[in-house]
């Protein structure tokens, strides 16, 4: 994972994209932007394969996974926008729902009467409300949302279940591809009434359920990658442990570093009881292969 838009201002990154997508009004080149949270990398790799079905082959993107970039985008709020025709919005589903960063980040960008594609992963158990939320959010910024999809990931908790393992998998982003290359030709936008929702009292509640990773200290080689890839900057660079019991309270238990930590000292691990909640949550998931949705306008 690239840690380069911790560093870069707002402006240079939205300069570094500029130049890579190009502008050309006399062949109607869209210049195509990519906003996604991901902390494990499915939700990114989703809206890489829906920029290169739009023909924007170079990877240059705002990744939102990171406080540093949130903190900016929310700070210009305008400035993601003023440069692009169509961005591709992404973040993963977390309890059903959008995850609380993805959604405060998004709700301060304004549109400007942009298009927009809005993308969801999650873990083949179901994506609840975030899809509706996500164009709700983006709608009301004042974006045009021409195309959505909810596509599937493994499922962030699969040492403990293994759920939709290896995906999104070639068939997955081939089908994101050809969401981008829609997206472009829709001919009307999206509305509310168009998305679908999967209401059950997971997505109801307010409640974010995470499992929080383990920490093995023998292992641990205070190497500080995992403190650099999380997305709530809960960990401290020079130990791997948390930075206090706050910090442990707010985990969002995303995983990112779990599979960041090349020493296997942060890991996914559940005791008795978790492990039979999952196994109840997940089982259902865990048979049956669900296959993207995607709506264009
Ligand atoms: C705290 C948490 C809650 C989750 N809740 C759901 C859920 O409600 N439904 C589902 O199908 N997957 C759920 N997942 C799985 C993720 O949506 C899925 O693994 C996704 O691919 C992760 O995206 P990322 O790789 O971009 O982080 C959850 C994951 C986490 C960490
Ligand atoms: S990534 Fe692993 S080895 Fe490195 S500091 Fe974090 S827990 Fe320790
Ligand atoms: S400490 Fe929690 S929030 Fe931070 S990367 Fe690890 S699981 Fe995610």
């Amino acid at each position: 994972m690239s840690i380069a838009p911790i560093t870069m201002t707002l402006n240079s990154m939205i300069s570094t994209w500029n130049r890579t997508f190009g502008h050309d009004e006399d062949n109607m080149t869209k210049r195509i932007g990519i906003l996604y949270f991901s902390p494990t990398n499915t939700t990114k790799k989703i809206c890489r394969a829906v920029a290169s079905g739009m023909g924007a082959n170079d990877l240059q993107t705002l990744d939102m996974t990171f406080p540093d970039t949130r903190a900016e985008i929310i700070a210009n709020p305008n400035t993601v926008t003023a440069n692009i025709d169509h961005l591709i919005v992404g973040a993963p589903v977390h309890s059903g729902k959008l995850p609380l960063q993805a959604m405060e980040c998004l709700s301060a960008i304004g549109g400007n009467g942009k298009e927009c594609s809005a993308i969801v992963v999650y873990g083949n158990r179901d994506y609840g409300i975030a899809l509706y939320r996500m164009v709700e959010i983006l709608s009301k910024n004042g974006f045009g949302v021409t195309a959505v999809g909810a596509f599937i990931g493994q499922h962030t908790y699969s040492d403990i279940v293994p759920v939709a393992m290896g995906r999104p998998d070639e068939s997955d982003i081939e089908k994101a591809r050809k969401l981008g290359a829609s997206s472009l030709i829709a001919t009307e936008y999206l509305s509310l009434e168009d998305i679908p929702i999967q209401i059950d009292k997971i997505s109801r509640s307010d409640k974010y359920s995470a499992i929080k990773p383990a920490y093995i200290a023998k292992l641990c080689v205070q190497c500080g990658t995992c403190a650099k890839n999380c997305p709530i900057a809960l960990l401290s660079p020079d130990t791997g442990m948390y930075l206090d019991q706050a910090g442990k309270n707010q985990c969002i238990g995303c995983m990112a570093c779990v599979n960041n930590c090349l020493k296997k000292a942060r890991v996914v691990k559940a005791n008795l009881i978790v492990k039979v909640v999952m196994n109840n949550l997940l089982r259902q998931a865990s048979r049956e292969r669900k296959e993207p949705l995607t709506i264009v306008g």
